[in-house]
């Protein structure tokens, strides 16, 4: 497998970490200030104790950056991916010395592939990156154009971005010998809502892209593992509404909606488990929401 050049990482400084101490391939970017608020934060093994390798894809915001802190923490060297290299890099530094970062948009097969690059063995592959464009309904005919482009986005980075990262990593995970593959799909990979229809649609495509991969892959040393969490209060409303604050907020006014690091945690503890036990689906709501459309609000 080809070495990624120093030049295809983000702009911190580069080096390959202690020999032996991690399974980061060469030339992954280490965090630009290592010393930085880490140190406060607690670490849940020791050095010689590391659970081996986590990558999370789409690390830059939200969920991901969550469960990279989260596997971090629970004793992972990390690997984050995203399009962001500045919130990337930002993400990585606050996490501290078990974390590199590598530029990455799931969206284009050679990204993908020079962001698996030298990566020989890993043990967890978060497929995370994604998100939504959009709340209009499938027959708005005055939007057609703009729609089809959303929607070709959608599938381009919920779907085909979840099969370019298994494709690129498949061989490393096979190699660590306990390989887990989790996607995050989402209550809309099982659940459809009125404006939701190109979203819903990638969602359920990953869904059944995660089951599909659990029948190619028994007998192989991969475990594969589908989160699909309900409201989540993240950059994702504010992605799909254009950068529209207010209506981004009015999608969690008066409800209690599920934070980044509930989700990290499920992650967190999903590829925990004994490496004879698959959690082969986890979904998580909040106690405000009862179902897709079904949402608790307090005035
Ligand atoms: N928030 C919710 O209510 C909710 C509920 C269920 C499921 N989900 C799913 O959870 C996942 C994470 O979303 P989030 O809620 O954490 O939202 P978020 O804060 O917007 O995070 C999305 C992440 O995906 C990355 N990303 C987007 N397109 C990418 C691409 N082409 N290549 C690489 N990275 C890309 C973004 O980074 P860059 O922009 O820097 O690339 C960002 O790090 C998504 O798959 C989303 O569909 C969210």
């Amino acid at each position: 497998m080809a070495v990624v050049s120093a030049d295809a990482c983000d702009t911190a400084p580069v080096t390959t970490g202690p020999a032996g101490s991690s399974g980061f391939p060469p030339g992954s970017a280490e965090p630009s200030t290592a010393e930085s608020s880490a140190a406060a934060r607690p670490v849940a093994a020791s050095a010689d104790a590391r659970r081996g390798l986590a990558v999370v894809t789409g690390a830059s915001s939200g969920i991901g950056a969550a469960s990279a802190r989260a596997l971090a923490d629970a004793g992972f060297d990390v690997l984050l991916g995203a399009r962001r290299a500045d919130r990337l890099a930002a993400v990585a530094a606050d996490i501290g010395p078990a974390a590199r970062s590598r530029p990455l948009d799931v969206t284009d097969a050679a990204s993908v592939q020079a962001f698996a690059a030298g990566v020989a063995s890993c043990e967890v592959v978060v497929c995370n990156a994604g998100g939504a464009l959009g709340l209009a309904p499938v027959a708005a005919a005055d939007e057609a154009e703009a729609e089809e482009e959303r929607w070709r986005w959608m599938w381009e980075a919920n779907v085909a971005g979840v099969a370019r990262t298994v494709r690129a990593f498949l061989p490393a995970l096979v190699a660590s010998g306990d390989g887990r593959i989790v996607v995050v799909t989402s209550v809309a990979g099982h659940q459809v809502y009125p404006g939701g229809g190109g979203y819903t649609a990638a969602k359920h495509a990953a869904a059944a892209v995660v089951q599909t991969l659990r029948l190619e892959l028994l007998g192989q040393p991969v475990r594969i593992i589908e989160i699909a969490p309900g409201m989540v209060d993240t950059e994702f409303s504010l992605v799909r509404f254009d950068g529209d604050a207010g209506r981004a907020a009015a999608v969690y006014t008066g409800t209690v909606p599920l934070t980044a690091d509930d989700v990290a945690d499920a992650v967190t503890w999903a590829v925990t488990r004994p490496p004879h036990v698959t959690i082969a689906r986890l979904d998580l709501f909040p106690r405000d929401q009862a179902s897709a459309r079904d949402v608790h609000r307090r005035p």
